[in-house]
Parts: structure tokens; sequence; C-alpha cells
């Protein structure tokens, strides 16, 4: 079941960067990364989006992301960018509900299931963001509320359009903590986000998601958690940032 899956290793480099340092990091996981069946999501943030768009479009694993997108189409929305905006420029995945903007920017599943349709309408895919913090992990409501998250946020949608969504658990206690959960721990919330997906829709739906697991991956833990049935790749923050560490991830798998 597992090989009928697409297995993405996707960098979300958040709030880092200078044009010219993204430029180069691109050059260098371009110059490192090894032709293979993985996909490769690089997701800066928005101001790199149109420079790198020219630097992988001759590379065929790799695709572009973007971090967040507003949930309307166009119009008076000060310092915001649409998704017909992002995909005008080459974006084809586009990271929601990641457990920074709900803490910072107060980003709720309502709000999210509506930037979820705004992606779709424009036929990019989301990567939509799950996961609990640590007292209600510590309290044994983990898999509830991941449970809520997915229901809020995407059991809306059609099996057709479902099946444009990749998601992506993260353990908000994981985040850039250096603390990764054990690949038990991620095979568990996988295994049951892949079974609320097929009491949904169906089980061929549910087997064909890409569910990747994010916090704290790195080149010596991604092996481990890669090797886990229902973990398809990972959503990879610091180690994101270095061409190096990124592409030893990449050939975890
Ligand atoms: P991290 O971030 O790898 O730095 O923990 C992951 C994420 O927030 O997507």
């Amino acid at each position: 079941m597992k090989m009928s899956r697409q297995r993405i290793v996707a960098g979300n480099w958040k709030m880092n960067k200078t044009y010219e340092e993204g430029r180069a990091l691109v050059k260098d996981i371009v110059g490192q990364l090894q032709p293979s069946e993985i996909l490769v999501v690089l997701c800066p943030p928005f101001l790199h989006l149109n420079s790198i768009s020219g630097q992988i479009k001759d590379v065929r694993s790799l695709k572009l992301g973007a971090q967040n997108c507003h949930q309307e189409g166009a119009g008076a929305y000060t310092g915001e960018v649409s998704a017909a905006m992002l995909q005008s420029v080459g974006v084809e995945y586009v990271i929601l509900g990641h457990s920074e903007r709900r803490e910072y920017f107060g980003e709720t599943d309502e709000l999210i299931a509506k930037k979820i349709d705004a992606t779709l309408k424009e036929g990019l895919r989301p990567i939509y963001c799950c996961g609990e913090k640590l007292d209600v992990r510590e309290a044994g409501g983990h898999l509830d509320l991941v449970a809520a998250q997915i229901k809020t946020a995407l059991f809306h949608l059609s099996a057709a359009d479902f099946e444009k969504v990749v998601i992506a658990y993260e353990p908000v206690w994981a985040i850039g903590t250096g603390k990764t959960a054990t690949s038990q721990q991620a095979q568990e919330m996988h295994v049951h986000i892949r079974s609320l997906i097929a009491s949904k829709y169906d089980q061929q739906v549910a087997g064909l998601t890409s569910i990747l697991y994010g916090g704290s991956c790195n080149p010596s833990n991604a092996k481990e958690l890669f090797s886990q049935p229902d973990v398809d790749g990972g959503l990879i923050g610091g180690a994101s940032l270095k061409a190096g560490d990124f592409v030893a991830i990449v050939n975890s798998f």
C-alpha cells in the first residue's frame, strides 16, 4: 500500500533567508539532489517564490510551495497574498494550518477550511498541518484533538478534492524543540488519521493520502521515522535551511 502513495519531503523555511541566501540554498539543494521518486517541495517565504520558481523549473522532483495564503480570491486585504497569485508564479503546494499560524495569528480550523477551499479552487494542493500541544498529549487527548482538527478543516471536501490534500502531523511539542515524537508515536497517529479518512471517505482514498510527520525531523532520526508504514515523508523546518541536512533527509527513505 505504501508504495502507491506519493512520498514527500517538504522544507518549511519559515521566516528565514534573505533573497540572495535563498537563491544560494536552492542552488546547493539542486546540486546535491539525486533524481528519485521522492517529491521534494520547497516552501520559502513569499518573497522568494518567483525567483525560485525559475531556479527549479527543470528539476522534475522539485516543486514549489508557499507557507500560507488568504482565504479570499482578491480585494482590500493589505499585506495578504491570494491562491491565484501563488499559482501565477508556479506554486503547486500551500502549507495551511501550521501551529505557528494558529498560535501567533489566531488561525482556527474554521478559517483554515476556507483557505483549503481557496487553494483547491486554484488547483493548488494544501499541506494541512495538525497536531496537539504537550498538555493535551499528557492528558491523553491527542487522538481526539487531531480528529476534531481534521474533521473541521477537511471533511467538508468531496472525495475528489480530498485526494489533493497532503496531511502533516506535527505535534506542537516537537516543533523546533529538538524533541522528536518516537516513531511509534508518529505511526500511531498516522494510522489514526488514515482510519478517520477511511471512515469518512473510503479505504482507497485513505490508502492514497500522503501523511507526513513534522517536528525536529533531522538526518539522524528521519530514517527511523520514514521506515514506519504510515509515515509517508516529512515536513522539515530547521533542518531544511541547510542543503546537506535537507538532502540527507530526502535520502533517508
Ligand atoms: P522543525 O519545524 O523541523 O524546525 O521542528 C517543523 C515545522 O514546523 O514544520
